[in-house]
């Protein structure tokens, strides 16, 4: 009998329990159903393709572009990256109510750096090669222009400029989102499904933020604002000279703000965390950033103390609903239509949460997971 050695066939340097391959195949990391890995060596192409899941229809998510130059294995970071924000993007398109499932690609590098068009296309021969079980658009680091290059390789891509059939700019929709799970709050708390005469802090004027504030002011609401950019505060407080909007200094300002309804996230991720939710004077937050839960548990300090979370991925839905119209030719009207029912999801988060007993963040994944069929 020939004795096989404990390694036989197995190659060297996999380490046991990789965490790509675990978060991957096992379902309570992650379950994912592909996902792809990508090299052209000619442009310098590195890229992964991340599929959680086409239950609803093919996976729908954007692409990053991002160099991960801060971890000690840049390209397994953004593997991982790939597979969390694919899962995530099941989750966000099943309470949109759109026929998508999840999907997220990662190309890795610094875009000022390696990104040419050449890569671009590279990568969307790849994107095709998926035959529509994916399809892309931008996110961090990829703009419309990009998306245009890659539609000439690949008929799966969306969120390109309106001179090549793309809706362009897709904060117009999300700010329009949030304002609905705004209004959904409003009712929850007050009775009512607007903000006038409440006093809302946005926190981030840029692309969003400042469409956010207009609905705000038509709304009849009283606005307090911060952002690090002088210039975006100046800017908005101008276009609404003579409204109820002042700024303040800074983020830590504004959590703190005597008298604040509402808090709206609207600049980076994290922004509910261990030092930001104890000193809230807010009763409900609903913003646009993503990934606002800086970790696991800050949902339920939240409602401990009483503040009404409206999850941050199911209330900045309308920039994907906007994206997933522009496949069947965009239109505005319909995808507004669309974006405008995050007012009726929102407010079945908030039931079900109560119903449970949970916070609106676990009951927003019972209600994607039940229907995705999970
Ligand atoms: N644009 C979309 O359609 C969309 C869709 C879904 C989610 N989001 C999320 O919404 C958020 C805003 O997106 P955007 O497109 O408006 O981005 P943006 O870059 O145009 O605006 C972000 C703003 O936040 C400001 N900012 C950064 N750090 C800050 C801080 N510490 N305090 C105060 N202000 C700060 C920036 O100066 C900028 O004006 C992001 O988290 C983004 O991921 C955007």
């Amino acid at each position: 009998m020939i004795e096989v050695p404990p390694s036989a066939g197995v190659p060297s340097g996999v380490p046991a329990g990789d965490p790509v391959v675990s978060t991957l195949f096992r379902s309570d990391q992650g379950g994912h159903e592909q996902v792809v890995l990508c090299q052209d060596r000619e442009s310098g192409l590195k890229a992964v393709i991340a599929i959680h899941s086409t239950a609803l229809g093919p996976a729908l998510g954007g692409t990053r572009f991002h160099a991960y130059a801060g971890a000690a294995d840049p390209e397994q970071a953004a593997v991982l990256d790939a597979l969390n924000l694919a899962r995530g993007m099941s989750y966000k398109n099943a309470l949109a109510g759109l026929d998508h499932g999840g999907g997220k690609a990662v190309i890795i590098g610094d875009p000022e750096q390696i990104k040419t068009e050449a890569l671009l296309r590279a990568y969307g021969r790849f994107v095709a090669s998926l035959g529509g079980r994916y399809v892309t658009a931008c996110d961090v680091g990829t703009y419309v222009q990009d998306m245009d290059v890659i539609a000439e390789e690949c008929r799966w891509t969306t969120g390109r400029s309106p001179e090549n059939g793309g809706a362009g700019d897709s904060s117009v929709l999300t700010a329009f989102g949030v304002y609905q799970g705004m209004r959904a709050a409003a009712q929850r708390l007050w009775g009512a499904p607007t903000l006038r005469d409440r006093l809302v802090g946005v926190a981030g004027v840029g692309k969003v933020g400042r469409h956010l504030v207009e609905h705000l002011v038509r709304d009849g609401a009283r606005v307090v604002l911060t952002d690090v950019r002088e210039e975006s505060v100046r800017e908005v407080l101008a276009a609404h000279s003579g409204a109820p909007v002042t700024a303040v200094a800074d983020t830590a300002a504004l959590i703190r703000t005597e008298g604040l309804d509402v808090y709206a996230p609207c600049a980076l991720g994290g922004a509910l965390n261990d030092e930001t939710v104890p000193a809230l004077t807010a009763k409900a937050v609903c913003g646009a950033a993503n990934n606002q839960l800086a970790h696991p548990g800050v949902e339920k300090d939240l409602d401990e103390r009483g503040i009404l979370y409206a999850p941050d991925y199911v209330v900045n839905a309308g920039g994907v609903i906007q994206v997933a119209d522009e496949l069947h030719g965009f239109d505005f009207a319909r995808a507004k239509a669309k974006a405008s029912k995050i007012f009726d999801a929102t407010t079945a988060i908030f039931e079900r949460a109560a119903t449970d007993g949970v916070p609106p963040a676990v009951a927003a994944d019972r209600l994607a997971e039940q229907r995705m069929g999970l």
